[in-house]
């Protein structure tokens, strides 16, 4: 790690003085954006800030190493593995919820040669039909609109849910007020389903679904729309179909120390 550091950090502070330099920065301008650096800590919007920026750069980077399916960033709501109940049939809703779309998410998980992978792991999560995380937002029950799923022999999964909607990050502190304000930006995601498929001898896949002509797809606060699987209107017995197929690569070799 120590040698990682000696190889980027003096990069990251090179670029940082050449900006400073080429825009003339002031005593001034300085000061207020260390100012604005202690507020982002102060409110506990290191995370948020962070993964705002510079996440999907890292999920960017991940991505060159992957023949399969690229992968999208997780987001902060995962939670952890125990809030994911197998599910064979629908992920759980509010009963509040009862009444909104119904939504199908079905697909296939394969090798990198399009080999089903049978007994593959597919934790889902999305946001509840009035843009809340369970588990989060609102004191809601973590097992709602989440669940994982098992392909069956030939790799299929097939779950039935609530369909999300576009997703508001916070944007109350300095990281909306710097997207907001000064950026002039917005701190809308498009309306998504993440996913996270595992299966042996795989690499792990992270994802994320956007649906075809969903209001923000294209122009994603958290920039990730490079990376978008972008699924097509479909719509069966009046629920919206989401078919999302993954390819995972093989499982990364352990380097040899
Ligand atoms: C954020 C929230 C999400 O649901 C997501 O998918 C990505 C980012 C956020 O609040 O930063
Ligand atoms: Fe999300």
């Amino acid at each position: 790690m120590s040698d990682r550091v000696k190889e980027v950090v003096p990069d990251l502070i090179y670029a940082i003085r050449s900006t400073l330099k080429k825009h003339g920065v002031t005593f001034e301008e300085y000061g207020a954006a260390m100012q604005y650096l202690i507020r982002v800590q102060e409110t506990g919007e290191v995370p948020l800030f962070v993964d705002a920026f510079f996440n999907a750069t890292i999920v960017e980077i991940d991505n060159v190493t992957r023949e399969g399916t690229q992968a999208d960033i997780q987001g902060p709501y995962y939670l952890n593995s125990e809030a994911y109940q197998i599910i064979s049939e629908r992920l759980p809703h509010r009963p509040i919820d009862e009444n909104a779309q119904d939504m199908v998410i079905r697909g296939q998980i394969t090798d990198t040669d399009g080999n089903p992978l049978a007994g593959a792991e597919l934790d889902i999560w999305h946001s509840t039909p009035d843009g809340l995380y369970s588990g989060v937002h609102d004191g809601i029950d973590a097992k709602y609109c989440r669940g994982r799923v098992i392909t069956d022999a030939q790799g299929r999964y097939s779950v039935k849910s609530k369909l999300p909607v576009p997703y508001q990050i916070p944007n109350q502190g300095p990281t909306g007020e710097l997207l907001e304000q000064h950026l002039g930006r917005h701190s809308w995601r498009p309306a998504h389903i993440h996913f996270w498929a595992r299966a042996d001898g795989r690499r792990d896949l992270i994802n994320q679904a956007y649906f075809e002509n969903g209001e923000w797809v294209g122009d994603d606060c958290c920039e990730t729309d490079h990376l978008d699987l972008v699924v097509p209107e479909l719509i069966e017995n009046g629920a919206r179909v989401m078919e999302v197929n993954f390819a995972l690569d093989p499982a990364l070799a352990i380097a040899a120390e």
